[in-house]
């Protein structure tokens, strides 16, 4: 039997979501859900999906799906993955997890009460080489790690749709929706250390710009979010992190990453050479990698579809979730108030 599945929000993300796990052998897509009609009708036609719904608990009730995507604008990720779990259903919540710390708590807590599983959509997560820098770091390959650099953005582009540029939708700008993948990463591979305070600046820069570009539907004075924004993070365990986000990014700039620095050398997101250091010298250390997928959302349902299976674990654990969305409410607070945060 396949995995019946159902996909919330059918805009651009929920629409990648529907045509990978058309891909998966081990699940069928039998509905979409989007509050707008025509969205959700044309997903459906479009993308081949039996039913497309606008009321949710109707679709909840009737198709009883095994496993909901969560792929809606972030207000509504918790409302919609507390509804899933609730019905039955496991859960693949896309990024940023919530609005705040509580709503990550109740989706948690949601889970559990339920019995069911949860994971979310970090595709760098399917990264080989990654998977392989984060055994090495495991087993002390770096030695004691003492701080991360993490940067990404976009070069000079918002994300496109109409809710990515308001707070009150989105929960934050370039920090929640694009570096977060990142940092989600740079958790993960380096066994999710515990964050404890957070100094933030962020900068909107676009309504400031002579010559704005606007890809997004919407108007510059509708911006609500930050397209800039750097972060200072501590650690309990002492080490540090520095994460740059910029969606405005010149073409010049570097790109996205992060950087690992241990006592014994420095590895680099993505690269499967690790530069341990002898005094001045470098020593490449070649990771041992296993083949990368071809299609990374396609291979993060497979994998969450196996572990619905019993086959495997989810890829993310409800710790690193909230590690990650505590660093991200720690930036917000720590830029609105103008000083380091406790999170
Ligand atoms: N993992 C990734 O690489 C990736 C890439 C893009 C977006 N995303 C994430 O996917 C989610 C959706 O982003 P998108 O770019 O597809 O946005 P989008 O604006 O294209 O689509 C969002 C859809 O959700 C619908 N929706 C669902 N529930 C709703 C409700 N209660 N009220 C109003 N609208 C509702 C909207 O009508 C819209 O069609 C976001 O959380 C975003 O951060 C992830």
């Amino acid at each position: 039997m396949k995995v019946r599945s159902a996909v919330l929000g059918a805009g651009l993300m929920g629409r990648e979501h529907v045509k990978a796990l058309k891909k998966v052998a081990g699940a069928e897509v039998v509905a979409v859900f989007d509050p707008a009609p025509e969205v959700a009708a044309k997903a459906a036609k479009e993308l081949g999906v039996p039913q497309a719904y606008t009321d949710l608990d109707e679709l909840l009730r009737r198709e009883e799906p095994e496993y909901a995507v969560v792929a809606s604008p972030a207000l509504y990720h918790a409302p919609q993955s507390l509804a899933a779990f609730a019905a039955g259903a496991h859960v693949l919540c896309e990024k940023p997890l919530c609005m705040n710390r509580a709503e990550a708590e109740a989706i948690f807590a949601a889970a559990k009460k339920a019995g069911r599983l949860f994971t979310m959509g970090f595709q760098t997560r399917q990264s080989r080489v990654d998977r392989a820098l984060k055994r090495f770091i495991a087993g002390g390959g770096l030695g004691q790690v003492y701080h991360t650099r993490v940067w990404s953005g976009h070069v000079m582009t918002y994300p496109w749709g109409r809710f990515h540029h308001r707070r009150e939708y989105s929960f934050g700008g370039v920090m929640a929706a694009t570096v977060v993948h990142i940092l989600d990463a740079a958790i993960w591979v380096l066994g999710c250390p515990e964050p404890v305070a957070v100094s933030a600046s962020c900068f909107l820069r676009l309504d400031k710009m002579p010559d704005p570009p606007i890809n997004f539907i919407g108007a510059v004075g509708e911006v609500t979010v930050e397209d800039f924004g750097h972060a200072h993070v501590r650690f309990s365990d002492g080490s540090s992190m520095s994460i740059d986000g910029n969606w405005l990014m010149h073409p010049s700039n570097r790109g996205v990453g992060f950087e690992v620095f241990g006592v014994l050398g420095v590895a680099k997101e993505g690269s499967p050479v690790v530069e341990l250091e002898r005094k001045s010298e470098i020593v490449p250390h070649q990771l041992e990698v296993e083949p990368e997928p071809e299609d990374r959302t396609v291979a993060e349902h497979a994998e969450f579809v196996a572990a619905i299976r019993g086959e495997g674990e989810p890829q993310v654990r409800f710790a690193e979730a909230l590690a990650v969305q505590r660093i991200l409410v720690g930036i917000y607070e720590s830029a609105a108030q103008g000083r380091e945060v406790r999170v």
